[in-house]
């Protein structure tokens, strides 16, 4: 084996965000930048010698030839096995499966998730840790603080892998295995819910599930659990081919940007149920026949309705959400006498919680959902999860949600997002506002009494780290809130986020167009954060 090592100089700019590097792919394309984020990466963990790691991405543009380079520089740094998804492919969630099945000692996923791929587009890597979930922020600080010192980096020179071919290989002395990306991930997924009753609710006529894949990774794991499988008819799984660009599209699961669906669900004789999935397959989205189903809601539902599925009828430990999301969980939390944790934005926050089965459930209000199953938020399972829901209670989608929110009340629940606005003028907003929340207390916004106002800091229950500066938030008494953050998952300029909440009793109020029904919020916030007049926009850039 010949190991080079290559003299490299840092980048200013490798700092990871709420899930990895993500960065144009013209950025990763300039010569050692790639190579000094694994090399930085492999240096902030303990000793790689004689472990394995798992590989694999979304397939967006440059996916393969990452692979090879990650691969030869794990070879270089001593690892002794890899395991790699068949031609660079591994959703998020498969990868967190096969790391946690296969003891591994951690993996490189190479996603931008839902951004758009292609040349001049996004692209990402991230490290997972043993538990299969996002490496923790003591990690991935210590991959910058190395970013910022590299001098060199290690990779071998040999020949490309083949990864195409199913089996094992040699890479220099390190043992590299294609694996098929789907079938580790379907095995899990068979475990945990009632494929039997799933496959009987499928085989009638009167039901119909439509999935949208959307270009990108979870074509093939929806065509093999839904229609192989579970015996959905062939043309379930839309967008099913995944495309090294997506198609050109924006594979965010919204009602935005999955506009084919979404026009499917909403026409007449519409699909029993509707669903999509992101870029790398760890969000979703859940419609019923013209009913939108939002992802707060979807992660308060399945802790209610948990007992119905086979993995979690013994009860849930707890749910968790991020602190954006709305409070629909906690209702169910309260009412199932469990605990109810609020997380900063990003999955990682969710790790120590699951490993030391503190939460069961978590979600995020970004379409992202997921359990103690892997360490990752999981599309497919969300899908199955409401299958299995559909199957046992065997009502419609939007007769479950209305009988949910006549027992629990209703989260009205937007987020408005401004993408691309200047930094500067973002971050001066944001100071501003911060300057401003103090006064707020107890003042009248809304026709609401403004209860606290803060910059949200969390302390993990289970290794007391502390995370500051994690969003805006001001609480009203009746139960609403108003949350602004900046986002650190964009590649341009910055984005910022408006989330928007208000709890509703009556009855006879719960069936309001949610916009409307917000509107004395979504104007309040915009007074006191000021960000027409700052930003110049007129209106959000995408409204969820
Ligand atoms: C966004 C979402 C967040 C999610 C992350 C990764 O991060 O808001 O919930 O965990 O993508 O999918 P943001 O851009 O807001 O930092
Ligand atoms: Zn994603």
């Amino acid at each position: 084996m010949t190991a080079l090592t290559v003299k490299t100089t840092p980048f200013n700019d490798q700092k990871p965000g709420t899930s990895g590097l993500r960065k144009k792919v013209t950025v990763f394309q300039q010569a050692h930048y790639l190579e000094n984020f694994v090399q930085s990466t492999f240096n902030a963990l303990d000793s790689v010698e004689g472990k394995t790691l798992v590989v694999g991405g979304d397939g967006r543009f440059y996916n393969e030839h990452a692979v090879q380079i990650i691969l030869k520089m794990a070879a270089a740094n001593g690892f002794s096995n890899a395991i790699v998804g068949q031609n660079g492919l591994l959703s998020t969630p498969a990868a967190s499966c096969i790391i946690r099945k296969y003891n591994a000692f951690g993996g490189i996923i190479l996603s931008a998730s839902h951004n758009p791929a292609g040349p001049t587009e996004d692209f990402g890597i991230k490290y997972n840790v043993s538990n299969g979930g996002p490496a923790p922020e003591h990690i991935t600080d210590a991959i910058f603080a190395n970013t910022q010192t590299i001098n060199r980096y290690q990779i071998i020179d040999e020949d490309d892998v083949d990864l195409s071919t199913i089996g094992s290989q040699e890479l220099g002395d390190m043992q590299v295995k294609i694996i098929d990306p789907v079938s580790d991930y379907a095995e899990l997924m068979a475990s945990l819910f009632d494929f039997e009753a799933i496959r009987a609710l499928l085989a009638d006529d009167s039901f119909t599930l439509r999935f949208d894949a959307m270009h990108a990774i979870t074509g093939p794991y929806g065509k093999e659990i839904l229609e192989k499988e579970l015996g959905a008819a062939s043309g379930t799984v839309i967008n099913g081919t995944p495309l090294t660009d997506f198609g050109g599209g924006h594979p965010d699961p919204n009602l935005t940007y999955a506009k084919e669906l979404v026009d499917e669900m909403f026409a007449d004789n519409a699909p029993t149920l509707g669903a999509a999935s992101d870029g790398d397959g760890d969000r979703n989205m859940i419609l019923g026949a013209n009913f939108f189903v939002t992802p707060s809601d979807s992660l308060a539902i399945m802790a209610a309705n948990a007992h119905l599925i086979p993995a979690y009828k013994g009860g849930l430990t707890g749910v968790a959400r991020s602190m954006p999301t709305s409070q629909a969980p906690d209702r169910v939390a309260e009412k199932l006498g469990i605990e109810c944790h609020e997380t900063p934005t990003g999955w990682k926050f969710f790790g120590n919680l699951l490993d030391a089965d503190r939460t069961t459930l978590c979600g995020e209000e970004s379409f992202g959902n997921g359990s103690n199953h892997i360490r990752e938020k999981d599309g497919l399972w969300a899908v199955l999860f409401w299958l299995n829901i559909l199957a046992e209670r065997k009502q419609s989608v939007a007769e479950i949600v209305n009988q949910h929110w006549l027992e629990y009340g209703r989260n009205y629940y937007t987020r408005h997002d401004y993408e691309a606005i200047p930094s500067d003028i973002a971050s001066q907003l944001m100071t501003d506002l911060e300057a401003k929340l103090p006064s707020l207390i107890g003042q009248t916004l809304a026709g609401r009494t403004v209860q606290y106002a803060d910059n949200f800091s969390y302390t993990d229950p289970v290794d007391n780290s502390v995370s500051s500066n994690q969003g805006l938030r001001i609480g009203f008494d009746d139960g609403a809130r108003i949350i602004l953050r900046l986002s650190g998952t964009g590649t341009e300029g910055a984005t910022l986020r408006l989330y928007i909440e208000s709890y509703e009793q009556d009855a006879d109020k719960l069936n309001q167009e949610t916009q409307t029904a917000l509107q004395d919020l979504i104007s309040a916030a915009d007074t006191l954060a000021e960000i027409t007049q700052r930003t110049g926009r007129a209106a959000p850039t995408v409204i969820t």
